[in-house]
C-alpha cells in the first residue's frame, strides 16, 4: 500500500469554540487550516496545550472532524492538560503538529462497513464515518457508553449512519448492557466487509476477537503513552505479528490481525 499521508508541520491553532458536551467530556475547535486540510481520518494532533514545565510533553488528540479549516476534538478531562484545556477560552492559541500518525483506511471493494465506537471511542469516528457515506459504503454504527447523556456524537452518527444501534451500560438508551453484546449478532446477521473500533482496550478486544470468527477485517485505534509522538522516543510500542511497532506512525490504527494483545506473546521479547 502506498503511504500517501501528509507531512507533519507545527502550526499555531487559535481556539475559536470550547465547550462541555457531557460530564467530563468537552469540545474544542481549533482554527488550523493547514493541518485541517491536510488531515485523514484516524490521524491525530499532538498539542501543546500551555507553557511550562508541566506542559512540555504534547498530548495527542484524535481529529473527530475536520471542516473550513478549523478542527474538531472530543476530550476527556484526565490529568493537569485536559484540565488545562477544558479551562481555555476561544482566542487561546495552543502550538499543534499535525497531521499525525496513520488513520483508517477503506479496503477496495468494500460496500458495508461497521463502526463500532465506545465511550471516548467516539473521537476518532467523526471523520470516518464522514469519509464512508461520501464513498458509498453503507456504515452500520454501534455505540456504546454508560449512560444516554455519554452518547457522544450521536447527533452525527445518526445523520450519516443507515443504521445505528445503541447500547448503554443502564439501558437508559437503547439495549441494557455493553455494546460487545449487540456486535457480535450484527457482523453474524449483517456480514459487514470491514469493522473498525475504537474504544476501551477489554471492548476492543472482545470486538476485534468477534470480527476474527465472523472472519471480517478489522481496524482497530490503539490508545498508547506518548511522548514524542513522531517515531523518536519508543514510548508507544504496540507488539505485532510483524514485531514492535510505534503506534505514533505506524498506528494508532492497526489492523487488528497484527496486534499481539498479551505481552507474553511478544516474538522479540527475551532476545
Ligand atoms: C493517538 C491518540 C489519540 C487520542 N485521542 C484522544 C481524543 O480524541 N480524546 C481524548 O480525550 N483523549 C485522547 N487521547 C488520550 C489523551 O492523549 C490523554 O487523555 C491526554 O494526553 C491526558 O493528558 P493529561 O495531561 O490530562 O493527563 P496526565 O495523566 O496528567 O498526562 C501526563 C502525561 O501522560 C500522557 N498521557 C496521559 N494519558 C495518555 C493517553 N491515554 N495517551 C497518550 N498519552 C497520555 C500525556 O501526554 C502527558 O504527557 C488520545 C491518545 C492517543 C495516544
Ligand atoms: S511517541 Fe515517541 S515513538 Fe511514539
Amino acid at each position: 500500500m502506498s503511504d500517501t499521508r501528509q507531512r507533519p508541520a507545527t502550526e499555531h491553532a487559535t481556539i475559536v469554540a470550547n465547550e462541555r458536551v457531557a460530564e467530563g467530556v468537552g469540545m474544542v475547535v481549533l482554527d488550523a487550516p493547514r493541518t485541517a486540510a491536510a488531515i485523514a481520518p484516524g490521524q491525530f494532533v499532538h498539542l501543546r496545550i500551555a507553557e511550562g514545565a508541566d506542559f512540555i510533553l504534547r498530548r495527542p488528540f484524535s481529529v473527530y472532524r475536520a471542516e473550513a479549516g478549523r478542527l474538531e476534538i472530543l476530550y476527556q478531562v484526565v490529568g493537569r492538560g485536559t484540565r488545562v484545556l477544558a479551562e481555555a477560552a476561544p482566542g487561546v492559541v495552543m502550538d499543534l503538529i499535525g497531521p499525525l500518525g496513520r488513520g483508517w483506511w477503506v479496503p477496495e471493494g468494500v460496500a458495508h462497513a461497521l463502526v463500532v465506537a465506545g465511550g471516548l471511542g467516539a473521537a476518532p469516528m467523526g471523520m470516518l464515518v464522514e469519509e464512508l457515506a461520501r464513498l458509498g459504503v453503507a456504515t452500520t454504527l454501534a455505540h456504546g457508553a454508560p449512560t444516554a447523556d455519554r452518547l457522544l456524537a450521536r447527533d452525527l452518527f445518526e445523520a450519516t449512519c443507515r443504521r445505528t444501534e445503541v447500547a448503554t451500560d443502564d439501558g437508559s438508551a437503547g439495549t441494557c448492557g455493553f455494546v460487545t453484546a449487540l456486535t457480535d449478532g450484527l457482523m453474524r446477521k449483517a456480514r459487514p466487509d470491514v469493522v473498525y473500533v475504537c474504544g476501551p482496550e477489554p471492548m476492543q478486544r472482545i470486538v476485534v476477537a468477534q470480527a476474527a470468527a465472523a472472519g471480517i477485517p478489522c481496524q482497530v485505534s490503539l490508545e498508547r503513552l506518548m511522548a514524542c509522538g513522531v517515531g523518536a522516543c519508543l514510548s508507544c510500542v504496540v507488539t505485532t505479528v510483524n514485531g514492535r511497532k510505534r503506534a505514533c506512525v505506524d498506528g494508532p490504527v492497526f489492523d487488528a490481525a497484527e496486534v499481539l494483545w498479551d505481552p507474553s506473546e511478544d516474538p522479540e521479547a527475551g532476545e
